[in-house]
């Protein structure tokens, strides 16, 4: 082998990166109960299913995304050029970031929050700051001082509901950053299981905000890939003109748009999913040793109260169910136990009472 050294091509700070730690679901897997990715236990609209069915032009590039920009513009009562569609949130949250100044400018991140905002500032360069919020969301959410960053600019991104605690940002922490004119990104990827209303109508009046959602979660279709930003077409312009070219298949283009078109169907799952979790908090409420956060997702944040975090994972483990925990200091007592049906909740309870006894 040769002296030639990867040091002299690549930017020092990725050796640090660890990469996102993906969730792996070999064959063996597949009788689990699957609650540790926030899926959607119904999946997506059976109308997606049967158009995917009958595509059969694997040969050729996808078409441009511009119907399905038309058709989530009209679904939020925007323009399609306020759109920026890419492979799932992830991958537009990465494009925003990749555009952004990596010396004059500062990302603010709160903590705990979606592990994708640190991976992504890290990966771009970006000067960021992390922000610890309570786990536990007071009566009108998460509080976060706005005058502390009343003079440089700085750009923001919340998870509304959070990931992981279900909790929101209280509306008027968010409204002050904005008229304070800072660059505000909020990411709705469970926005439609929130009783909280879409900050999408508020991109109208402020430049300087951004919305994210994905139909990865309220329309079953994580597999697939497709999320977009809402924005001003000052800005998405510019993200859609740095986007790769084919980074949308026409299978989430075709999924997606035929999603728009069953909404009732989707929408009512989320109802089914929603009333899952109330019940399922109702009965988490009764067993001592965990304590079960409320939440706005389809998902519920839970403090372990007897062992390790990880003991609790494994013994679900064991039971053939699948859940996330987690390693950073603030959540080193938590899991976080996604909502399925309510066969499954049903027996994540009852295995729950039997390590609670
Ligand atoms: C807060 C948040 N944003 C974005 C995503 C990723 O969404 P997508 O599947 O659209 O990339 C997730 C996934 O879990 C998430 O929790």
């Amino acid at each position: 082998m040769n002296n030639f050294d990867f040091k002299d091509y690549i930017q020092s700070n990725l050796s640090e990166i660890i990469g996102y730690q993906a969730l792996s679901y070999p064959n063996e897997l597949r009788n689990f109960i699957k609650l540790d990715g926030n899926e959607n236990p119904y999946g997506p609209s059976k109308k997606a299913i049967e158009v995917l069915s009958q595509r059969n032009d694997f040969h050729l590039y996808p078409d441009h995304p511009d119907k399905l920009r038309q058709k989530i513009a009209d679904s939020l009562n925007v323009l399609p050029e306020n759109i920026v569609c890419s492979a799932g949130a992830d991958a537009v949250i990465n494009l925003i970031f990749s555009s952004f100044k990596k010396q004059d400018m500062k990302l603010v991140i709160i903590k705990p929050s979606f592990g994708m905002y640190k991976h992504d500032a890290m990966i771009n360069n970006l000067l960021f700051d992390e922000i610890n919020l309570e786990i536990a969301s007071q009566p009108n959410g998460h509080y976060l001082d706005a005058n502390l960053f009343s003079r440089n600019k700085h750009a923001f991104i919340f998870a509304i509901p959070n990931n992981p605690t279900g909790g929101i940002m209280e509306k008027e922490s968010i409204l002050k950053l904005l008229d304070a004119e800072h660059l505000v990104i909020i990411d709705e990827a469970y926005i439609k299981f929130s009783k909280h209303q879409s900050y999408v109508e508020l991109t109208k009046k402020y430049k300087n905000l951004i919305v994210i959602q994905t139909f990865s979660k309220w329309a079953g279709l994580a597999g697939l890939r497709l999320g977009y930003g809402v924005m001003h077409r000052d800005l998405s312009s510019t993200l859609n003109a740095i986007q790769q070219p084919y980074t949308i298949t026409n299978y989430a283009i075709d999924a997606a748009m035929v999603s728009l078109d069953d909404v009732e169907f989707l929408d009512n799952n989320v109802k089914k999913i929603i009333a899952t979790k109330d019940l399922f908090i109702n009965q988490l409420v009764d067993i001592t040793n965990i304590t079960p956060i409320n939440s706005e997702g389809n998902f519920i944040l839970c403090r372990i109260n007897k062992g390790k975090n990880t003991d609790f994972q494994k013994f679900l483990y064991n039971k053939n169910i699948l859940i996330r925990s987690y390693s950073d200091v603030e959540l080193k007592k938590y899991v976080r136990i996604s909502i399925g049906t309510p066969k499954n909740m049903e027996y994540v309870i009852e295995v729950i009472k039997e390590w609670n006894s």
